[in-house]
């Protein structure tokens, strides 16, 4: 298969396999995971910021996960805290082989926030492409949980300039993801010329 060929499948077929498809307790191996990290660390990015932060969680790391997002999250949910949200932060990180948190490390002086964001979301794209090209991994990005609760950060590393956006699950496949459906491009693209 040619290149071009290549980069299609893989970006057609890349699917978000969500935590209850995951076989619970199998671990990924660390190197796959570092592949996935340095080929986010490829990501496009303004000025060289390399604003994206990872803080990644796996064996007994998700058990702490587990009871830090929970912690944070009956602190400061306030009104909007939820009985089962909260029993659900407490189990899903063992559901998973490693957890991502995803974060935005600010040069604000540098850079308007939507330029850094940008250069965050291009970097996780990057490791969903990566983890696609193994059949029988996946995983997708949530910015459910704790995502934003400004007393999270600090969990992360990340300052109050900064911004946390969100958890990327990972896990073996028990369950595939059924094929993925999009509008046609032709509805959102302008052409002039
Ligand atoms: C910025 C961002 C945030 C997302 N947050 C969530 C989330 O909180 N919960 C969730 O179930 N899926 C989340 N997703 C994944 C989407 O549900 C998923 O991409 C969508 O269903 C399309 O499926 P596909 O990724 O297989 O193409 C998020 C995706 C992106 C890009």
């Amino acid at each position: 298969m040619q290149k071009s060929e290549l980069i299609t499948e893989l970006i057609r077929s890349r699917r978000s396999v969500f935590t209850q498809q995951f076989e619970a307790g199998k671990r990924i191996p660390d190197e796959i995971i570092w592949q996935a990290l340095e080929n986010a660390n490829w990501a496009p990015n303004h000025k060289f910021t390399e604003p994206w932060r990872f803080t990644v969680f796996t064996g007994e790391g998700l058990q702490k996960l587990a009871e830090q997002q929970a912690a944070v999250y009956k602190q400061y949910a306030g009104s909007k805290f939820k009985q089962n949200k909260y029993e659900g932060m407490l189990v899903t990180p063992q559901q998973c082989s490693h957890v991502i948190a995803i974060g935005c490390k600010r040069s604000t002086d540098q850079l308007p926030e939507i330029e850094e964001v940008a250069a965050v979301a291009c970097a996780v794209q990057n490791i969903y492409l990566t983890i696609s090209a193994y059949d029988n991994i996946g995983g997708y990005w949530s910015t459910g949980g704790i995502t934003f609760i400004e007393e999270a950060k600090p969990l992360f590393g990340l300052g109050p300039d900064d911004l946390l956006m969100g958890f990327f699950y990972l896990g073996y496949v028990k369950t595939p993801s059924v094929s993925g459906k999009r509008r046609p491009v032709q509805e959102k693209v302008t052409w002039v010329g």
